[in-house]
């Protein structure tokens, strides 16, 4: 299948030399922001792209117009890295009408002084915008990510432009593997708003789409049944792969070097996957991606200053910020005088929805000890 139907232009950016999306997201290999312009009796944008990439997209926008006027902008959502361009855009094509919902505009003006000629076409749920050809319709995504998120959707090609919804890390052609950034991405991005990502879903059930052209990452085309299946699985906190995660945060690497026994427990009792999450070495966010990933977790971390690890500390807070819930979790502390780890976890652990704690909890006093390896068996017995 064509990427994309005839007269639909992609006129969005790549950006492979940001380091963080968000001042938080580390992405090694950058971002991009999409764009798209449908050239039919009616000219239409849809979405500008970050300050950063406003260049690359104005040449490819006047590019792809190739003389024409533009008559659309639709704003499927006013964060910077989409609307980073709409003032020079503006200024470049100043009878440009700009499509929104009533908080569209409300949030655009804290961000973007407008021309006072600016025109403003304001849509709801449902509303359609004819174009010759093709013809828009409006659908409402609130939260997906920010309040005026908004989707649309061209019913002649099936083509859904879905926002931020189903975006990825990643330049657009970054890796055949969509799953790993687009859940680390989701987890990030979206991860507190499952309902209202169900909300969208079931909007999406009864339409028929053929292809769906998010703000970030790849085009979807195909069956893009193992996309919404993983939507469904993120939004509902679902865990999408068999097996456990075991997420460390070890002071000294003894803590860690149990996790790994723990590891080894696990897959000589036949699980199927193992992720040995080391917080020191990894990204909160990926580490929060494998919490969305896996249905049984092993927390284990060192004692510190009469509470836990720090990084320990955050990822739960993260958890516990995300919504993740409906897991069935396992402990493992480490302290050589007092150990309080498990205390500290297990209360946070109490804050979220259906978190199941399984016994035993292990305790470790340093480097994990003959006496002590019974209780990690029974561990791993317990979740495998
Ligand atoms: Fe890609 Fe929520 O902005």
């Amino acid at each position: 299948m064509q990427e994309l139907p005839e007269n639909i232009r992609f006129i969005g950016v790549d950006d492979p030399t940001l380091d963080l999306f968000e001042n938080q997201y580390p992405v090694s290999e950058g971002v991009s922001y999409n764009a798209y312009l449908i050239l039919d009796e009616k000219t239409l944008v849809l979405d500008t792209v970050d300050a950063r990439a406003a260049g690359a997209y104005l040449e490819n926008l006047h590019e792809a117009l190739q003389g024409r006027s533009l008559d659309y902008l639709v704003v499927s959502h006013v964060e910077p890295d989409h609307t980073g361009a709409l003032r020079l855009l503006l200024e470049a094509y100043p009878q440009t009408c700009l499509v929104g919902n009533a908080k569209t505009f409300k949030v655009l003006e804290n961000f973007i002084s407008m021309p006072p000629a600016a025109q403003l076409l304001t849509v709801k749920e449902g509303d359609t915008l004819p174009l010759g050809r093709y013809t828009l319709t409006f659908l409402m995504a609130p939260m997906i990510h920010w309040p005026e998120v908004m989707v649309s959707y061209e019913a002649a090609t099936g083509t859904l432009f879905s926002a931020d919804a189903f975006g990825r890390f990643g330049s657009r052609d970054a890796g055949a593997d969509w799953d790993e950034e687009a859940r680390r991405y989701y987890c990030s991005i979206v991860g507190k708003y499952g309902t209202q990502v169900q909300g969208l879903l079931k909007k999406a059930a009864s339409l028929n789409i053929q292809r769906i052209c998010p703000l970030h990452g790849p085009i979807l085309t195909g069956d893009l049944t193992p996309y919404l299946d993983k939507y469904r699985c993120w939004s509902t906190y679902t865990p999408d792969t068999e097996g456990v995660a075991i997420l460390c945060a070890s002071l000294h690497g003894n803590t860690f070097a149990a996790a790994g026994r723990l590891a080894e427990l696990l897959r000589d009792r036949g699980c199927p996957e193992v992720a040995l999450v080391d917080l020191s070495r990894t990204d909160v966010s990926l580490a929060l991606a494998r919490t969305f990933q896996y249905g049984r977790l092993v927390l284990a971390a060192s004692t510190c200053d009469g509470g836990v690890m720090p990084l320990m500390e955050r990822l739960l807070g993260r958890m516990k910020a995300k919504n993740l819930q409906n897991r069935t979790v396992g402990l493992v502390e480490n302290g050589s005088w007092a150990p309080w780890a498990a205390k500290v976890m297990r209360q946070a652990l109490e804050e979220m929805k259906n978190m199941t704690i399984v016994e035993p909890c292990v305790t470790l006093h340093g480097p994990l000890s003959d006496g002590e390896l019974p209780a990690l068996e029974a561990l791993a017995a317990a979740l495998w």
